[in-house]
Parts: structure tokens; sequence; C-alpha cells
């Protein structure tokens, strides 16, 4: 499968300083390299190729001998870390190589036909056998092919908006208490992955509405509008909360996600696939208590 192969981590052998080859290893979900682009692909001239004409570390970094620096001791935060940056959104890097249009993956989330039925093939692209919705689901036995935690990424960047790499630790006691009492009181499924860490599935529902009965907790989630529009924004998302918390909070956010999130969020219009509204804070209340 196409994206499987984003999810290996990839050993690149590299000989340095003429002395013994020495592997090193590549960050995982890494971007594949070494290949060459298709010829309709047009890349910008300062993305430079290797002498074998493919894309490979400095076409997409402006580090210099980033291939010979261990991972944890590559300057993240550098303008010229992603070519041509700093850039707002990984998208718009990508974008330089990647047709927006062409580039469209299979939107997954799209489980219903016209007649409001599924295939369970689909299902199956996440779940290792699709789950029999007429009967009881307890959690612990649904089977993933990979990680729960895990499943988005590949499609998905692992930061595709501020804050989703940050969420991905375990929420204290306090918190802990303070979801189950959201989940009781609102109806809802707040699940943490096989660690007790927050994840993507977390906040989103990966299930088109009408997948799952709405009447049950994991059926019931955020959509007024449908998944072709999808996500969209006037101005500043995470705001009010966001807002209250302070800039130089932000920009260390920033640096660790290694791009750039400027304060000039936009506010969101329209959400799907979420289990509780962030418009109105409420998904953020689920687990927060904001000073008011
Ligand atoms: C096609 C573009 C592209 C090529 C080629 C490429 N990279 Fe990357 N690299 C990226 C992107 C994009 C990210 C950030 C991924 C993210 O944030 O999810 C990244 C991230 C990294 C990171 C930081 C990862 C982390 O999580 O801390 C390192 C280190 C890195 N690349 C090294 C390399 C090396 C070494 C090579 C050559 C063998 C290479 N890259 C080739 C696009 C590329
Ligand atoms: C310097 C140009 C360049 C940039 C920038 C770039 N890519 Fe690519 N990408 C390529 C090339 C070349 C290929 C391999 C040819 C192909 O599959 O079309 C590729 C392939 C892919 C694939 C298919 C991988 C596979 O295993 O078949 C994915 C997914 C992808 N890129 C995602 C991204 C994302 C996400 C970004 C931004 C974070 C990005 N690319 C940035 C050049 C680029
Ligand atoms: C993009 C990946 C993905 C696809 C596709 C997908 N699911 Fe899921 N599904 C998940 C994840 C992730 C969870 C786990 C949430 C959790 O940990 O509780 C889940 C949980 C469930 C649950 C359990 C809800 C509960 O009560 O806790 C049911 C039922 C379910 N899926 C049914 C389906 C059906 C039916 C399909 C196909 C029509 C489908 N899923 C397609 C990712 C997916
Ligand atoms: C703490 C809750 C939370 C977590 C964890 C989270 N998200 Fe989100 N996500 C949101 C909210 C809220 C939005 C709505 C728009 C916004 O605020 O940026 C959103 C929006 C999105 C969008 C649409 C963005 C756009 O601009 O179109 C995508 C895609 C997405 N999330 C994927 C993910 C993936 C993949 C992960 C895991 C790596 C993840 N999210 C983790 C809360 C979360
Ligand atoms: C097979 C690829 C694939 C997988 C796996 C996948 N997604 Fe998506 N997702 C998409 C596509 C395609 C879209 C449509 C919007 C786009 O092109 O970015 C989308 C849209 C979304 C959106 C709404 C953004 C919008 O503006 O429409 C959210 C939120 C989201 N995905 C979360 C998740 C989460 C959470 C997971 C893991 C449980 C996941 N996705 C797994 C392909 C995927
Ligand atoms: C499922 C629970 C959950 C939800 C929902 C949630 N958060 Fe969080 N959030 C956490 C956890 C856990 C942490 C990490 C521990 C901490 O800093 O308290 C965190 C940390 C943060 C941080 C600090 C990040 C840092 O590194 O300093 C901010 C800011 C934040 N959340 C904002 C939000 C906003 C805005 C929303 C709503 C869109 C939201 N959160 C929704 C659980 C959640």
């Amino acid at each position: 499968m196409k994206y499987i192969s984003l999810f290996i981590i990839l050993l690149i052998p590299l000989v340095v300083n003429g002395k013994e080859e020495k592997k090193i290893e590549m960050p995982p979900l890494h971007h594949v390299v070494k290949v060459k682009p298709p010829e309709d692909m047009k890349l910008p001239k300062e993305f430079p190729l290797n002498d074998e004409g493919q894309i490979d570390c400095k076409t997409c970094h402006g580090i210099k001998d980033i291939e010979k620096t261990p991972v944890n001791k590559v300057n993240k935060k550098a303008h010229n870390f992603h070519r041509g940056g700093p850039y707002e959104q990984l998208t718009d890097f990508c974008a330089n190589c990647h047709n927006k249009k062409d580039y469209k993956r299979p939107n997954i989330h799209k489980l219903l036909d016209d007649k409001g039925e599924f295939d369970k093939k689909d299902c199956e692209y996440c779940h290792k056998e699709a789950p029999d919705l007429k009967k009881e689901i307890k959690r612990e036995n649904l089977k993933f092919r990979l990680p729960s935690q895990k499943i988005c990424f590949g499609c998905h960047l692992k930061t595709p908006h501020l804050n989703a790499l940050n969420h991905q630790v375990k929420p204290d006691k306090k918190m802990r208490k303070r979801i189950r009492e959201a989940e009781k009181k609102l109806g809802i499924i707040l699940p943490l992955d096989n660690e007790g860490k927050v994840m993507c599935a977390t906040c989103h529902s990966p299930h088109q509405p009408g997948v799952i009965d709405k009447k049950k907790p994991a059926g019931k989630q955020v959509a007024d509008t449908d998944l072709d529009e999808g996500v969209s924004y006037v101005k500043h998302p995470w705001n009010k909360v966001f807002q209250s918390d302070k800039k130089a909070r932000l920009e260390k956010l920033s640096q660790e996600a290694g791009s750039v999130y400027t304060l000039g969020y936009e506010r969101i219009k329209t959400e799907v696939l979420l289990r509780l509204p962030a418009r109105d804070g409420a998904l953020c209340q689920a687990c927060h208590a904001f000073e008011k």
C-alpha cells in the first residue's frame, strides 16, 4: 500500500568522512528519499537534485550536512530547515513539488454511499475486521492495522495543526477525572490510546456522521458541514483559550513542532469529524479548566 511506506523507518547508509559506513536513523514517518521526480513534477529551481537526478536531503533541507547530523541535533527551527522556509503550513512546503489537486489522497472518511450504506472493505483500511454494528462493541476488542494512535499518519501530517503533536501526552489524574465526567455528562467518548495518551481520534471521530448510530456515544460528533467542504475558517482557530495563552508559549510550540505558527489565526467557520465543537471551546473544556 502506497502510504504504508511512509511508516517505515528508513535506514540510510552513509559514508562518513570516508571512514566506515555508518547508519543514521531517519525520523519515523519521513518523506521518501532518493527517488527520481516523475516527469510531470516541476521542482522549483532552488531545490537541487543529487547527482543521480533524485530528490535527496539537500533538495528539501537547507541545512548543511543534515545527513551527517544525528536527528536530535538537527536545528529544526532554522528558517531553511525546509528549503524556502519558514512556511506557515507544512502543506505549503509540499506544494513546491506536489500539485495540490493531483495530490488528492482518498478521503477515507467518506464511508457512506447514497443509500447510507458502507462497504466493509473501507472499514478495513483501518480496522483489521469491520466492526459489526449490530453487536455491542467493546473497545478492548477493536483491532487495528496499526496502533490507533498511528493510523492517521501517512495521509495526515504529524502536525496537521497547532497543538496536535503537543497533545500526544498522558493527561494527569485530575484531567482524566474531568474527561470521564465530560464523557458521562455529554454522552460522548474521548478515547485515549493504549498508553493512556491523547491521540488524533481522541478529539476526532474518523467516521462519517451516520456510520455509528448517533444515539451512541461514539456516534455523537459535530458536523455542521459535509466532508467535501471540511473544516473551514474565517479569521482565528484555537481562539479564545488560545489568545489568553502566552505568545511565548506559542513560540515554544512552533519551535517544537518544527514549523511556524503565527498569531494571525482564523476562526473556525465549519467543523466536521470532531467529537465536540471547538468553536465555542466545548471540546477544550472537556479536558481543560480554563479561567474565564
Ligand atoms: C521531499 C522532501 C524531503 C527530503 C528529500 C528529505 N526530507 Fe527530511 N523532512 C522533510 C519534511 C517535510 C520533514 C518534516 C516532517 C514533519 O514535520 O512531519 C522532514 C524532517 C526531517 C528531520 C527532522 C525530523 C524530526 O522529527 O525531528 C530530519 C532530521 C530530516 N528530515 C533529515 C533528512 C535527511 C537526513 C534526508 C536525506 C537522507 C532528508 N531529510 C530528506 C522533507 C524531506
Ligand atoms: C522537492 C520536492 C518534494 C517536496 C517538497 C515534497 N515531495 Fe513528496 N514526493 C516527491 C517525489 C519526487 C516523490 C516520489 C514520486 C511520486 O511518488 O510521485 C514524492 C512522493 C510522495 C508521497 C508518496 C510516497 C510513496 O511512498 O509512494 C507522499 C505521500 C508525499 N510525497 C507527501 C509529501 C508531503 C506530505 C510533503 C510535504 C511535507 C511532500 N511530499 C513534499 C517530491 C517532493
Ligand atoms: C480512518 C480510519 C478508520 C476507518 C476507515 C474506520 N474506522 Fe472505525 N474507528 C477508527 C478508530 C481510530 C477508532 C477507535 C476509537 C477508540 O479508540 O475508541 C474506531 C472505532 C470504531 C468503533 C467503536 C466505537 C466505540 O463504540 O467505541 C466502531 C463501531 C467503528 N469504528 C466502526 C467502523 C465502521 C463500521 C467502519 C466502516 C464503515 C469504520 N469504523 C471505519 C478508525 C477508523
Ligand atoms: C486536542 C484535540 C485535537 C487533537 C489531539 C487533534 N486534533 Fe485535529 N483538529 C482539532 C480541532 C479543534 C480542529 C478544528 C480546526 C482547528 O482548530 O484548527 C482540528 C482540525 C483538523 C484537521 C483539519 C485542518 C484543516 O485546516 O483543514 C485535520 C486534517 C486534523 N485536525 C487532523 C488531526 C490529526 C491527524 C491529529 C493527530 C496527529 C489531530 N488532528 C489531533 C482538534 C484536535
Ligand atoms: C487514507 C488516507 C486517510 C487516513 C488514513 C486518514 N485520513 Fe483524514 N482525511 C483524508 C482526506 C483525503 C481528507 C479530506 C481533506 C484533505 O484532503 O485533506 C481527510 C480529512 C480529515 C479531516 C477533516 C479536514 C477537512 O478539512 O476536511 C479530519 C479532522 C481528519 N481527516 C482526521 C483524521 C484522523 C483523526 C485520522 C485517523 C484516525 C485520519 N484522518 C485518517 C485522508 C485520510
Ligand atoms: C482529550 C483531552 C484534551 C482536549 C480535548 C484538549 N486538550 Fe489541550 N491538553 C491536553 C493535555 C493532556 C495537555 C498536556 C498537559 C498540559 O499541558 O496540561 C494539553 C495541553 C494544552 C496546551 C499547552 C501545550 C503546551 O505544550 O504548553 C494548550 C495551549 C492546549 N492544550 C489547548 C487546548 C485547546 C485550545 C483545546 C481545544 C481545541 C484543547 N487543548 C483540547 C488535553 C486536551
